[in-house]
C-alpha cells in the first residue's frame, strides 16, 4: 500500500507529533511503500524568522532519520524541492469553494487567535491536497486534528473527477488509536501543541531534566487512582495513553501496575519510561550531521520530483493547459 504524510518544520517535535504520527512512520515503512515530507511551504503560512526555518528544516530531517525512518524503505523529501506542489495547488484553488476552507476549524481557530490572516492560511488544506494526491497514497497516517484536512482532500480529488476525468485516488486516515490526540501536560482539553507555551508539551529533544519536571508538574484529576477513564479523569487518561504507547504495556496493565499507589509514583516513573525511551533517538539525532541528512533529502526529492512531474504532464493536459 502507498502511504505518505508531512510535517511542519515549526521548531520542536513534541510527543504529540511523536505518537500521534513520527512513531507510526516508522512502523509503517517497513510493509508499505512510503512518502514522508517535510513540509516548509506550509511553515510560511505563520511569522517566523527566515534563518529560524532553514534550521528547523535541517533539524527535521535529521529528526526523521533519529526516529528510524530508513531512506532504504521510504522516499524523505522536501516539500519546496518539488514545484509540482504549489503547481498543483494552484490548479486545486480554481476547483475550490471559498466557503469549505472557510469552514476549516483549524483556519476558524487560526483566525480568533490572530488579526493578520494571510490567504495562504485559508488556502493551506488546498496545499495539503496538493502534497496528497500528486503521489496517489492509499492512506495517511496523521493525528486527528488534520482529518478534517484529508476530507477536504478527498473532496477536493473528487472535484477534480467531476471537472476533467477521473485521475486521483481518495485517500483514508490512519490514526494511532489512544494518541491520535495527545492532549496538553497543563490542560487536557486541549491538544498537545507548542503554541500553549512551554510547561504543556514534551519536547522529543528536550534536556532530560525538563522532561522531568514538566511530567512531575503535569496536571492530574481530582482522587487519587491511576485508571484511564477520559471523561472523568482526562488528564491521568492522557499521561496513560502517553504512557502505554511509550512502554509498551498495555492501558490495564498500567492500571494494575499502579494500583494502591499515587499519582506521584505514576509521574515519576513515566518520566523516566519517556526519558528511556527517547535516549537512543536523542543519540541518533546528535550523531548525523546536517550534511549526511541534506544528501539523503536531496536523493529523495529527486525520487519524488520524477512521479510528481509525470503527474503533473498529465494534470495539465486535462486542464487544458498546453
Ligand atoms: P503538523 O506539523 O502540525 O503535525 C505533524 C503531525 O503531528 C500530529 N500531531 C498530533 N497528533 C496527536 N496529538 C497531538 N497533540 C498532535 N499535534 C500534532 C498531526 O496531526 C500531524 O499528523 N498540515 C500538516 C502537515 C502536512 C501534511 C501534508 C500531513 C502538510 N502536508 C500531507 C499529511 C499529508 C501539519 O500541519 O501537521
Amino acid at each position: 500500500m502507498r502511504i505518505l504524510s508531512g510535517i511542519q518544520p515549526t521548531g520542536q517535535l513534541h510527543l504529540g507529533n511523536y505518537l500521534g504520527a513520527l512513531q507510526n512512520f516508522v512502523a509503517l515503512q517497513e510493509t508499505n511503500d512510503c512518502y514522508f515530507m517535510i513540509a516548509d511551504l506550509h511553515a510560511l503560512t505563520v511569522a517566523h524568522e527566515p534563518k529560524q526555518l532553514a534550521q528547523n528544516t535541517r533539524e527535521l530531517m535529521r529528526a526523521f532519520l533519529a526516529i528510524g525512518l530508513d531512506p532504504k524503505r521510504s522516499v524523505l523529501f522536501v516539500q519546496s524541492h518539488i514545484p509540482a506542489h504549489t503547481e498543483l495547488a494552484w490548479i486545486f484553488n480554481t476547483i475550490t469553494p471559498l466557503g469549505e476552507l472557510e469552514r476549516m476549524t483549524q483556519f476558524k481557530e487560526k483566525t480568533e487567535q490572530s488579526s493578520s490572516i494571510n490567504l495562504g492560511l485559508l488556502s493551506y488544506p488546498v496545499l495539503m491536497a496538493a502534497d496528497i494526491l500528486l503521489y496517489k497514497p492509499h492512506a495517511i497516517p496523521v493525528g486527528e486534528d488534520q482529518v478534517q484536512h484529508l476530507e477536504m482532500t478527498r473532496s477536493i480529488a473528487r472535484k477534480f473527477t467531476n471537472f476533467y476525468g477521473k485521475l486521483f485516488v481518495e485517500p483514508e486516515a490512519i490514526l494511532t488509536k489512544s494518541t491520535s490526540r495527545v492532549m496538553s501536560l497543563q490542560d487536557p482539553t486541549k491538544k498537545m501543541s507548542k503554541s500553549l507555551g512551554p510547561q504543556n508539551y514534551v519536547g522529543i529533544f528536550e534536556d532530560e531534566e525538563i522532561i522531568k519536571d514538566k511530567i512531575k508538574k503535569a496536571v492530574t484529576d481530582s482522587g487519587s487512582e491511576v485508571k484511564y477513564n477520559p471523561k472523568a479523569k482526562p488528564a491521568i487518561s492522557n499521561l496513560l495513553a502517553i504512557y502505554s504507547m511509550i512502554s509498551g504495556m498495555t492501558i490495564p496493565q498500567l492500571e494494575k501496575r499502579y494500583e494502591g499507589r499515587g499519582y506521584a509514583d505514576f509521574k515519576n516513573e513515566l518520566a523516566d519510561a519517556v526519558i528511556k525511551h527517547l535516549k537512543p533517538i536523542r543519540e541518533k539525532f546528535q550523531n548525523i550531521s546536517d550534511d549526511e541528512a541534506a544528501e539523503i533529502f536531496e536523493k529523495g526529492g529527486r525520487k519524488a520530483r520524477t512521479e510528481a512531474d509525470a503527474v503533473m504532464k498529465v494534470v495539465r493536459k486535462r486542464v487544458g493547459l498546453v
